[in-house]
């Protein structure tokens, strides 16, 4: 890709933070995989996304609203926020919206980083945390995971002076892995005060386990605890771009501050608002999760693959050669997700699908390793 406008050096002109920086990769979309590849009938198991699709409530409820696109959206998101409000047991103005949470990442990060302050998090954690970091020109303070798993303890003690920010994916994404609420609460008891804990908890919807902290439980409005959830995932509105941070009145108004007026669109909020209610579809998707983990762990197991046992809607499957296997699946029209990016170049991340989705993975992928065996 050129850096050149005519004679003149674009890049040069740029902040060198923003020169070291690469795009981010997305999951391969369907349309580009059929477009590149001249196949029809393909799968994408890749961005983690609902199998099943919107809530049918969320699709009539955007029908609805089409025909006053013409209008700007309610600029405070009010009625999703009064809705959230009642449901968390949180005041309103407790509550962000943002297009996707990645634009609550994002808000987090400008309002409370400057060029030469840190921000903490796992090296192998959602790499958005890492890149808008680079952005505003301060330091990404990379900690190692602990078999698969962030390391709290390790994270609590690179924590300095120049710490603003620590970032915590909880399930973590790309590994499915949780902490434990009680190495969370050791982490929150010591982790010094003028820190704003980030808790991206985008993947909670999924976990079943008595021991996984659900960091909204932890508000406090005297804590600098900023808890981030998403309409991406289990409720399956990925495509239309809505998040929500939950925190003490006074970090989500600085975080008002900096938001663009209208920064979550009209029909992701009446959208989202639907979805909310519709316990049916989330319970549905919920059951097809832990059904579908069970089948994909026990693909692995058969093939021999080792895999990293999640409590997300993903498994990262180490298949020896993530490159070369991820393009064999997409020659066979299934999309995954390479993972060199996150530093795993023997794995593969598979969301979880329909049965027949799932099934039509495990064959492909069956086939694709007897393939390669000699
Ligand atoms: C851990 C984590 N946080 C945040 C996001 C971003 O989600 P959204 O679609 O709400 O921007 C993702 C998306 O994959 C994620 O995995």
């Amino acid at each position: 890709m050129s850096t050149r406008a005519g004679s003149i050096d674009v890049k040069s002109l740029t902040p060198e933070w923003i020169q070291r920086l690469a795009p981010y990769p997305p999951g391969m979309p369907l349309e580009e995989l059929e477009r590149e590849y001249g196949i029809t009938g393909s799968i994408k198991l890749a961005s983690n996304e609902n199998p099943y699709g919107p809530s049918p409530r969320a699709l009539a409820a955007i029908a609805a609203a089409l025909p006053s696109l013409h209008r700007y959206p309610d600029g405070s998101g009010f009625y999703l926020r009064q809705a959230l409000a009642k449901r968390i047991g949180v005041p309103a103005d407790a509550i962000i919206l943002g297009n996707g949470s990645n634009d609550i990442i994002e808000l987090a990060v400008r309002a409370f980083l400057r060029p030469g302050d840190e921000a903490v998090m796992a090296d192998q954690a959602f790499v958005i945390y890492q890149m808008v970091v680079q952005a505003v020109g301060a330091t990404a303070r990379c900690v190692p995971l602990r078999r698969f798993t962030h390391d709290l303890e390790a994270i609590k003690a690179v924590i300095g002076p120049a710490t603003r920010l620590v970032f915590l994916a909880n399930p973590n994404n790309p590994t499915g892995t949780i902490y434990t609420r009680e190495s969370w609460e050791d982490f929150l008891a010591d982790v010094p005060p003028h820190v704003l804990v980030v808790a991206d908890d985008a993947y909670a919807d999924y976990v079943e386990d008595p021991d996984y902290p659900d960091s909204l439980g932890y508000q406090r409005h005297d804590r600098l605890l900023l808890t981030l959830r998403t309409f991406s995932k289990i409720y399956g509105l990925a495509g239309v771009r809505i998040g929500y941070g939950i925190g003490p009145l006074a970090v989500i108004e600085v975080l008002n501050r900096i938001r663009q007026p209208f920064n979550v669109n009209a029909l992701a909020q009446v959208a989202a608002l639907a979805a909310l209610d519709d316990v049916e579809h989330v319970e549905r998707t919920r059951r097809n999760n832990l059904e579908g983990l069970a089948y994909l762990r026990g693909v692995c197991e058969r093939l021999g693959r080792p895999y990293v046992p999640s409590w997300a809607n993903f498994l990262l499957v180490d298949v020896g050669d993530g490159a070369r296997v991820y393009e064999e699946l997409l020659r066979r029209g299934v999309i995954v997700r390479p993972m060199d990016v996150y530093g795993f170049p023997r794995h593969l991340r598979v969301s979880v699908g329909t049965p027949a989705e799932n099934e039509r993975f495990a064959a492909s992928l069956a086939a694709v390793l007897a393939a390669a065996t000699p």
